[in-house]
């Protein structure tokens, strides 16, 4: 069976960290988030073949990759422009060869059995099964209405509050036969959720399969965050990386993950679940709590990050606080003695000399 995993989107909610890479190669504890799910997928024995559908900065995910790896074959299916969730379902339908496939969305951390999904499909005979998850806000999802039999006989995307059939969503993990060809439009950008998925159920031939286990899309910063989270705290890591170099008066709280060449000073408290990729530098007195840092990032003597995310190549300089919420773009600079508070954007390349008590995004 063949994979087609949507890696293509813009990671609008993600910016301005996903302007210079796409949400697939976002570090979870230090590894890009596709890696998790081409490890998945490697271990579900009938998937051979992932195909991967890019568009937005595809060449960076091209050139990760290669044509294989996790001993899977890789293929690439391009798009000159942005397909939607359903257009580069129907561009791949060559690459398909004619037989069931799954599609997935990229953007996912996840460990549902997929081998389970497959079955109930093939159980079922529908055109598409969808794996669907509980949650507790289902506005931000596609959420469902599911008969007794396991047909889904409504499906609204991103429901206003109060408007949704149930708390059931598309988890964005589906199991589709070729039929499913025949339902979307060719040459053009479709919404698989709104142009596709409503007239499969219309047609009694759309099923949900409910999946167990953990489940997370990592496409708005405290997703991300949290994902970053769970991953450390369900492996209970404290991994450092070759060449890092800890004081010995700095305490760590599990748990940690720190990449290579990592650097941290004197009496710092880091953690619980800080992500600090590779070439990091901490100077001494540093507090770093729920965070994750981007490779080459510098947090200099007496700051304090807190639930942030700083981007590559970041320099916080003396003295400086970044609290909950707070997002600071690749290449920006934090003065000494600034103070960011919850829910501020530094957008790439910035200075920042004055500290910043209101949330905004500063472009
Ligand atoms: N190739 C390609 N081309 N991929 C795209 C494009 C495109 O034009 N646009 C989006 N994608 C990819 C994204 O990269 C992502 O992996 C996936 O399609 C889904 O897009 P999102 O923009 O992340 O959608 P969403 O999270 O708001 O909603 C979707 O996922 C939810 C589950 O996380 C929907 O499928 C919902 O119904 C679902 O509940
Ligand atoms: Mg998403």
């Amino acid at each position: 069976m063949k994979a087609l995993v949507l890696a293509g989107g813009f990671g609008t909610r993600l910016r301005p960290l996903s302007c210079s890479r796409p949400k697939m190669l976002f570090p979870i504890a230090n590894k890009p988030l596709i890696d998790y799910t081409l490890e998945a997928l490697s271990k579900e024995e009938s998937v051979d073949t992932v195909i991967l559908a890019v568009y937005y900065m595809a060449e960076s995910l091209v050139r990760y990759l290669g044509p294989t790896k996790y001993d899977l074959g890789i293929l690439y299916s391009r798009e000159q422009r942005p397909l939607g969730t359903g257009g580069p379902v129907k561009k791949a339908k060559d690459m398909l060869n004619g037989e069931s496939f799954m599609v997935m969305n990229g953007d996912l951390l996840t460990d549902f059995d997929y081998k389970r999904l497959i079955d109930y499909h093939k159980e079922k005979g529908g055109i598409a099964t969808i794996a669907l998850t509980q949650v507790n806000d289902p506005s931000r999802y596609g959420s469902v209405e599911l008969d007794w039999e396991g047909r889904i006989t409504r499906f609204v995307e991103k429901p206003e509050f109060g408007k949704a059939p149930s708390n059931l969503i598309n988890a964005g993990i589906y199991i589709m036969e070729p039929e499913i060809f025949d339902y979307i439009p060719d040459g053009r950008k479709v919404r698989i959720e709104t142009e596709v998925f409503p007239k499969l159920a219309e047609e009694q031939k759309l099923y949900g399969f409910e999946s167990h286990g953990f489940w997370m899309d990592i496409g708005e910063h405290h997703d991300y965050l949290s994902a970053n989270e769970r991953v450390l705290e369900r492996n209970n890591l404290n991994e450092c990386g070759e060449k890092t170099q800890i004081a010995p008066s700095t305490v760590i709280k599990k748990p940690c993950n720190f990449g290579d060449n990592v650097r941290i000073g004197a009496d710092c408290v880091i953690g619980p679940n800080v992500s600090l990729g590779n070439n990091v530098q901490i100077g001494k007195g540093c507090k770093i709590e729920n965070s994750v840092v981007f490779e080459g990032a510098t947090i200099e003597d007496y700051s304090s990050v807190k639930g942030a995310i700083l981007g590559e190549n970041s320099v916080l300089e003396r003295w400086v606080k970044v609290e909950s919420g707070s997002l600071v773009g690749d290449y920006a600079q934090i003065s000494d003695g600034v103070t960011i508070t919850e829910g501020v954007t530094i957008c790439p390349s910035k200075t920042i000399e004055e500290s910043i008590l209101t949330p905004k995004q500063v472009m």
